[in-house]
C-alpha cells in the first residue's frame, strides 16, 4: 500500500526541487514567528464563498501555460496543479472501483455524493458558501487550500500585500503551523470529517502523513526566491518536520478525547491504534518490550509514531520538556489498559505538553548545527528498541529524508556525502516498503547503515 508513496518520496528527496537551493541557503536561518495562522479558519469552514478553480485558472492569472518571467509568482499554478497534483484527481478517486466498493462496504449510496466522502476528496464547503461556479468535480481546488476568495480576489491582484490579503480571508499555506493543521484536516481528519476503522475497513487506504515530505511530493507552483521572502516568511525543513509531528499528535489527542471520535460500541476507535498491532501474520512474530511504553506482549498499543519523533526533536530543544513528553507517553500507554476514561485523561494531560512544545518549535531557530544531532537522535532512537512498530519507523525514514535533505540544502554536506547518506536512507525506504512483513531487525540492519556513513562523514 505505501510502496507507491515511498517511490515517490524517495524519488523527490533524492531529486529535490532545484529552484529552492540558492535562496534556502541565504535566507537559512530566518526565525518563523508562525503565530499568524494559528487562529485563521481552515478554509472549508471559513466564512467567504468559495468561487470555484475556474476563477483562478484564466491565462492572464494563474493559468499561463509557462511561467511568466516577471511576476512575482509563476501564473501556472493552474496547469501545474490540473496535469501533476494529485489534489486535482481527488474527486475523480471517488468514482474508481476502490471507491465503489467502500460504498457498496458502507452502505452509501456512491461515494461522490456522499459528504463524509466529498468533505476531503472534494471543495465541498456549505450550500451558502458555494458560488456558481465552484464545481465539486474539481477536487481539491485553489480555495480548499487558499480559502474562499469572495473578499481576496479583487485585491490580491491589485495590492500584492500578503497581510491585507489574509486579513480578507487567503489562508496563510506558509505559515508552518496553519499549514499543518490545514493538510492534517484531511491527511488525518478533524472534529468534522474522519476515516474511522470502519472507513479502512471498508477499503479506504491507510494515510500516513509528515509535513515536511508531504510538502516536498505536492508538486510545487510556487517558487520559494528573493522576491518571496520579501512578501512571506520562511520556515526551514527541519522546522516544518518539528511542527508537523507537533500538530499531527494534537490531531490524535483531540480525537482521543473527542466522546463522538475516540470510541465505536465496547472498543476504542481503531485508527488511533498501531494497525500492525493486530494487522501482520500470526506467523510473523516479532514482539519485544519496548521501554517507551512498558507494555506486555499481546496488548494493541496506541500508535505513538509522532510522540516517538516529537520527543526526539524536544530532546535537542529542550530535554526537560522531552522527559516529561516520555513520561506521559508512558502513562498514556498504561492507561489505555485500564479503560477509555483513563486514556481520555492521559491524552488531556498530554495535550497540554504538546501545546506548549508547538510554541517552543515555533519560536525556536532551528540551525544547521541542529540538524546532525537530530538524525543521530533519531537513529540511537531506534537502536533503543523504539522503531519495532512500522509506523514509528515509517515516520523515522521520513524524518531521516527530511533531516538529510535539509543538511544538503544548508551546506552541511557535499554532494557525495549527501549522496552516500541518500543511498543507506534507501535501505530504510526499502525496509518500510510493505507494512504486513515489516521486520524490525531488518529496519534496525538499515539504520545502522545510515549511522555508519553519518560517523564517517
Ligand atoms: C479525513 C479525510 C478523508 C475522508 C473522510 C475520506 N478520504 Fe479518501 N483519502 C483521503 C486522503 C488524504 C487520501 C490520500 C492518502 C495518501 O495517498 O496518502 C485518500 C485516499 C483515498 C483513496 C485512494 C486513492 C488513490 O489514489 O488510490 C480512495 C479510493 C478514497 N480515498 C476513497 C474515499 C471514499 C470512498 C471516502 C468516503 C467513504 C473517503 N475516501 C473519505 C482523505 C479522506
Ligand atoms: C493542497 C493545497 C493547495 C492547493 C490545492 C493549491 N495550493 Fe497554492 N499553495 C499551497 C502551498 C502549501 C503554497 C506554498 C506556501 C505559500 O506560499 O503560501 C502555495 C502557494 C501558492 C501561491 C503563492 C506563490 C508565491 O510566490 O507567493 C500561489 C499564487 C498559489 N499557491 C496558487 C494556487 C492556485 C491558483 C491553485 C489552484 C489551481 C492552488 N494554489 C492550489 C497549497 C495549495
Ligand atoms: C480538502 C482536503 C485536503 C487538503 C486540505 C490537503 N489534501 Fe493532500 N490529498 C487529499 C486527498 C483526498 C488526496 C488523494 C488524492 C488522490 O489520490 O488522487 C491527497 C493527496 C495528497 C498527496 C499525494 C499522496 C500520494 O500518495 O501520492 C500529497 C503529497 C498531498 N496530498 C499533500 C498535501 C499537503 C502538503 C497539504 C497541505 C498543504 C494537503 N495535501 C492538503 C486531500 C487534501
Ligand atoms: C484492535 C485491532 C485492530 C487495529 C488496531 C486495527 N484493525 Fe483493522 N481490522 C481489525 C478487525 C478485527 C477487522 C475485521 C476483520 C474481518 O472482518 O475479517 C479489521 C479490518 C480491517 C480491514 C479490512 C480487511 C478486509 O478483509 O477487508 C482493513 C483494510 C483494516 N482493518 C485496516 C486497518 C488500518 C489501516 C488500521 C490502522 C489505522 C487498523 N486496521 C487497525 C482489527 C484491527
Amino acid at each position: 500500500m505505501a510502496s507507491k508513496l515511498w517511490v515517490l518520496a524517495g524519488g523527490m528527496r533524492f531529486f529535490a526541487p532545484k529552484h529552492m537551493v540558492p535562496t534556502l541557503l541565504v535566507l537559512f536561518g530566518i526565525v518563523v514567528a508562525a503565530s499568524g495562522g494559528r487562529a485563521q479558519t481552515l478554509p472549508q469552514y471559513g466564512k467567504d464563498i468559495h468561487l470555484g478553480v475556474v476563477t483562478c485558472a484564466g491565462s492572464s492569472c494563474h493559468g499561463a501555460i509557462k511561467p511568466f518571467k516577471k511576476s512575482t509568482v509563476l501564473q501556472n499554478e493552474y496547469v501545474i496543479w490540473q496535469k501533476k497534483d494529485k489534489h486535482a484527481k481527488a474527486y475523480d478517486v471517488l468514482l474508481n472501483e476502490r471507491s465503489k466498493r467502500i460504498a457498496r462496504n458502507l452502505g452509501l449510496k456512491a461515494a461522490n455524493t456522499a459528504k463524509i466522502c466529498l468533505d476531503c476528496h472534494a471543495d465541498n464547503v456549505p450550500k451558502d458558501k458555494a458560488g456558481k461556479t465552484l464545481q465539486l468535480s474539481d477536487g481539491v481546488g485553489c480555495e480548499a487550500c487558499h480559502g474562499g476568495a469572495q473578499r481576496w480576489l479583487g485585491t490580491h491582484v491589485a495590492i500584492p500585500d500578503h497581510k491585507q490579503n489574509v486579513a480578507a480571508g487567503l489562508y496563510p499555506t506558509e505559515d508552518p503551523v496553519a499549514r499543518a493543521k490545514l493538510c492534517l484536516s484531511c491527511h488525518f481528519g478533524d472534529q468534522n470529517k474522519f476515516v474511522t476503522h470502519r472507513i479502512m475497513g471498508a477499503g479506504h487506504p491507510r494515510m500516513p502523513f509528515e509535513l515536511d515530505t508531504f510538502t516536498a511530493i505536492q508538486p510545487a507552483h510556487y517558487r520559494i526566491d528573493s522576491d518571496y521572502a520579501k512578501r512571506k516568511k520562511i520556515a526551514n525543513g527541519i522546522q516544518t518536520w518539528a511542527i508537523g509531528q507537533a500538530l499531527a499528535i494534537q490531531q490524535t489527542l483531540d480525537a482521543m478525547t473527542d466522546p463522538k471520535r475516540n470510541r465505536d460500541g465496547i472498543f476504542p476507535e481503531l485508527v488511533l491504534f498501531d494497525c500492525q498491532s493486530c494487522h501482520h501474520p500470526i506467523s510473523n512474530l516479532r514482539w519485544q518490550p519496548r521501554k517507551g511504553t512498558g507494555l506486555p506482549p499481546g496488548v494493541v498499543r496506541i500508535n505513538d509514531a509522532n510522540l516517538i519523533m516529537l520527543r526526539i526533536i524536544a530532546k535537542r530543544v529542550d530535554p526537560k520538556m522531552s522527559e516529561k513528553l516520555l513520561n506521559e507517553t508512558i502513562a498514556l500507554h498504561q492507561a489505555s489498559t485500564k479503560g477509555m476514561d483513563a486514556m481520555a485523561k492521559a491524552a488531556e494531560t498530554l495535550k497540554q505538553t504538546v501545546g506548549k512544545l508547538v510554541g517552543i518549535f515555533a519560536k525556536h531557530k532551528f540551525s544547521s548545527a541542529d540538524m546532525k544531532p537530530l538524525l543521530e537522535g533519531l537513529i540511537a532512537e531506534g537502536r533503543r528498541g523504539e522503531f519495532t512498530d512500522y509506523a514509528a519507523a515509517e515516520q523515522a525514514t521520513m524524518a531521516m529524508g527530511a533531516i538529510i535533505e535539509a543538511m544538503r540544502k544548508a551546506g552541511v554536506i557535499n554532494k557525495k556525502q549527501t549522496a552516500a547518506l541518500n543511498e543507506a536512507l534507501g535501505e530504510s525506504y526499502k525496509a518500510v516498503e510493505k507494512d504486513d512483513t515489516y521486520r524490525p531487525e531488518t529496519y534496525l540492519a538499515a539504520l545502522a547503515k545510515v549511522d555508519s556513513v553519518l560517523k564517517s562523514l
